[in-house]
């Protein structure tokens, strides 16, 4: 059966739709001498419902940086990341990747435009083992045993496990798993939200060292992190959402002691 507008408007808030009903992109803003795998907001606003959480963000990163979103609980974060990941239909504004305009897009549209996001809670598939995940991501053109290649090499411990449920994985090993996939899909842009979630501090730094490489291999990164002191170790920018608006962009360590500021409810 065939879904009207409004029930394709409410799986995609879900984050259940990959295939929006999407406008056509205006000619203008589509910028051809862009890099490969710049990510541009423009005017971005984005609700849930009726309650607009994003008031219009105006972001550019560019390949190998690592920009790292701060801002207190409720900020939006996770908003801004899911409307650029496909996860969110935004209100209004633009998300350009590379140049071209992917507004409306879904996660999987995106994926196969350089695009590929770790969602808060990681997104892993619990009922199917470790090898049957990484397998969900060889769509992006890499063949299974390369796949699985990169996977062991930057995470052993997962060799070790590629027969287990990923749902009986530790929360540091089910990152690893997100992490593999990702990586599987060779992304132009890395979206991490709260990847230390949960997580002992070994761990979140073994997995912000990845970042780093990633990074260090042309990937546009942006993460939204509680933990700021390891984001801010791997970021070469840093910028502090409040209330739905970016407040302020800068270097890490110019942005340390705003985040700490921003946190406890004072300006500056
Ligand atoms: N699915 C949803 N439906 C309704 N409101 C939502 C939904 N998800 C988030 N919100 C609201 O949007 C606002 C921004 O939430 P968001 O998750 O983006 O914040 P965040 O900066 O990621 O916070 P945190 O640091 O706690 O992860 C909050 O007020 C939140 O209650
Ligand atoms: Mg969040």
């Amino acid at each position: 059966m065939r879904r009207g507008r409004s029930d394709r408007g409410a799986l995609y808030e879900r984050g259940l739709a990959v295939v929006m009903p999407g406008r056509r992109p205006a000619a203008e803003e589509v910028t051809p001498d862009a890099p490969p795998g710049r990510l541009t907001v423009r005017g971005l606003h984005a609700a849930y419902g009726r309650i607009e959480v994003l008031h219009g963000i105006d972001l550019e990163v560019s390949p190998g940086e690592v920009l790292a979103l701060l801002g207190p609980n409720g900020a939006g974060k996770s908003t801004l990341l899911k409307a650029c990941g496909g996860r969110l239909r935004p209100r209004s504004g633009r998300v350009l990747v590379s140049g071209a305009d992917v507004t409306g897009k879904g996660p999987a549209a995106l994926a196969h435009l350089g695009l590929c996001s770790i969602p808060e809670g990681r997104g892993v598939f619990p009922n199917l083992s470790v090898r049957e995940n990484l397998l969900m991501w060889t769509y992006g053109g890499a063949s299974r045993s390369e796949v699985e290649e990169r996977a062991f090499e930057r995470f052993p411990r997962l060799a070790e496990r590629r027969n287990q449920r990923a749902g009986t994985l530790s929360g540091g090993e089910q990152q690893m798993v997100a992490f593999a996939r990702a990586l599987a899909a060779r992304p132009a842009v890395l979206l991490l939200d709260e990847i230390s979630m949960g997580l002992a501090p070994l761990v979140v730094s073994e997995l912000y060292a990845v970042v780093g490489d990633i990074a260090a291999g042309g990937t546009t990164v942006v993460l939204a992190e509680q933990f700021v002191d390891s984001a801010l170790e791997v970021a070469t920018r840093a910028a502090i959402l409040s209330q739905g608006r970016l407040e302020q962009t800068g270097t890490p360590q110019e942005m340390a002691g705003a985040a700490a500021a921003s946190y406890l409810g004072k300006s500056g």
